[in-house]
């Protein structure tokens, strides 16, 4: 009985630690919120102050939520129970109601723990780019009295991984269309009539890491007001007006982001967090040779 029981411990402990299936992740309670911009020149140094080391994620991660119109951004720090790819999604777009917001998430893994780290949020920062306004879309997204009807909206589809409604039905209350270029670079398209009354836009571009190749996709989404909105002319303005970048190289070249302000903050920071790494390994050792010795006694 007690045999099993530790054998199924040790187990656990050998997947946990030892084989690294799961890993530790940086993890903040709350989301911090600065009244500023977050760019590679505004980056907060001390974001990981008062925040602690969780385990059991598959992915770890940080998402940047800024709002243009207040110029605040929002910081989650956190883990995925789900593996998520080693990735870097830059979306930027118009929300619901007019806002203008852009947002910055990474997941990434490491056996080593904790990669969610100052440093890699600094070599993200550095590498991505957002450039120009989707100021002059918002009419685009404002309800007139043009009133929007069944046959107010262009309907096409050539996708063939996703389902295209193609009826418009006498609800109707804004047009769609989105896009998807995927890692096989094939440009899918979805035009349909939408009964939601909501407007909005989005361009999501997603880059996937793998060791030193990136490859990527392109998800735009428009949800517009006024008839016959939906076309691959506005998809394209909205690739055209904000220009989003991640700079590969820049990302790699690992001998700019070494450089760090020596502030007393962030080396109490880094100090700290590799104290508890350290002992959480040591730790884990003590508990599987307590086992291994009670194993033995049994
Ligand atoms: C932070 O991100 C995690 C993972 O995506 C999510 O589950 C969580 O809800 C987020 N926290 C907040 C406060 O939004
Ligand atoms: C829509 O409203 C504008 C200004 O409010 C007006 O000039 C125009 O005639 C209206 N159009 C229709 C079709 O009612
Ligand atoms: C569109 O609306 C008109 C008027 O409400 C209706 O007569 C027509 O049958 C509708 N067509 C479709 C395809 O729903
Ligand atoms: C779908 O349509 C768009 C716009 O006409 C075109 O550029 C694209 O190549 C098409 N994609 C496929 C997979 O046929």
């Amino acid at each position: 009985m007690l045999n099993r029981l530790f054998s199924a411990l040790f187990i656990v402990l050998l997947q946990q630690s030892v084989l690294g299936v799961r890993q530790t992740c940086n993890f903040c309670h709350e989301l911090s919120t600065y009244n500023y911009v977050i760019t590679a020149a505004t980056m907060p140094y001390t974001f990981l102050n008062g925040c602690s080391i969780r385990m059991g994620g598959e992915s770890c991660l940080i998402e940047i939520q800024i709002d243009l119109d207040n110029q605040t951004s929002t910081l989650n720090v956190s883990l995925s129970k789900e593996y998520v790819e080693t990735s870097i999604r830059l979306i930027s777009g118009i929300e619901n109601g007019l806002k203008h917001t852009r947002s910055i998430t990474f997941w990434c893994s490491d056996p080593d723990g904790n990669c969610n780290s100052i440093n890699y949020l600094k070599r993200v920062l550095e590498s991505v780019s957002f450039d120009g306004s989707f100021k002059e879309l918002d009419p685009l997204l404002i309800p007139t009295n043009q009133t929007i009807d069944n046959s107010s909206c262009v309907v096409y589809s050539n996708t063939t991984t996703t389902e295209c409604q193609s009826g418009c039905h006498d609800d109707n209350k804004a047009c769609y269309i989105e896009s998807l270029t995927n890692v096989e670079k094939s440009f899918d398209i979805c035009a349909r009539c939408s009964s939601m009354d909501d407007y909005y836009l989005t361009h999501s571009m997603t880059y996937f890491i793998n060791d030193t190749s990136v490859s990527q996709s392109d998800k735009r989404i428009l949800s517009c007001a006024i008839p016959q909105c939906n076309t691959v002319e506005n998809l394209e303005r909205i690739d055209q007006l904000v220009k989003i970048s991640f700079d590969a190289k820049t990302f790699f070249d690992t001998s700019t982001t070494t450089i760090m302000p020596q502030t007393t903050t962030t080396t109490m920071t880094g100090g700290s967090i590799s104290w508890i790494h350290d002992f959480s390994k040591s730790y884990t050792v003590f508990v599987l040779l307590m086992t291994s010795f009670f194993y033995n006694i049994y």
